[in-house]
């Protein structure tokens, strides 16, 4: 694998696990603002982001390339109300969406083509999560400031991590 995409790569690892760590965060910041499901699902996203990370390590280290783990910023601690939150994850997703298309067009210049299979699966992933995230935020932006209805979107997004949790 060519140097500045093995760079660019373990670029990418780190920015993974930062998102796991923005995701916990943000699930921190959830519980204390009592939306248990909300909390619960951004918990299963820091996992999902982990998954990422560790999918990009394993595959540097199929290609022998050399893993260079590197520091992790403080994430935000404070992310205002539930729409500000989805809002903010999603504005997270769509810059990692970016990265993911940068690095894609760096395996194609490469001619690298285990490298696009590879970032092919994170650009399919990215649609998946941009969709679900902007659904989330469409959802919220309806809704409006009804406490109600904030408590079924709390209530769905709880649903989910009981369902993967006893996947
Ligand atoms: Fe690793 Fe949320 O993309």
């Amino acid at each position: 694998m060519n140097s500045s995409l093995q760079e660019a790569i373990n670029d990418q690892i780190q920015a993974e696990f930062f998102s796991a760590y923005l995701y916990l965060s943000m699930s921190a910041y959830c519980t204390e603002s009592n939306l248990t499901g909300f909390a619960g699902w951004m918990r299963l996203q820091a996992q999902e982001e982990v998954s990422h990370g560790m999918r990009l390590v394993t595959f540097m280290q199929n290609r022998g390339a050399p893993v260079l783990l590197q520091a992790l910023g403080e994430p935000p601690h404070d992310f205002g109300s539930p729409l500000e939150i989805m809002q903010a994850s999603l504005q997270h997703e769509r810059s990692v969406t970016d990265r993911i298309h940068k690095l894609y067009a760096m395996a194609v210049e490469a001619g690298d083509y285990p490298a696009q299979v590879e970032f092919q699966w994170f650009i399919s992933e990215q649609v998946e999560e941009e969709a679900t995230i902007d659904e989330i935020v469409q959802r919220l932006k309806m809704f409006g400031t009804d406490g109600t209805a904030l408590l079924l979107v709390d209530g769905q997004l709880g649903d989910r991590a009981t369902e993967e949790d006893a996947e």
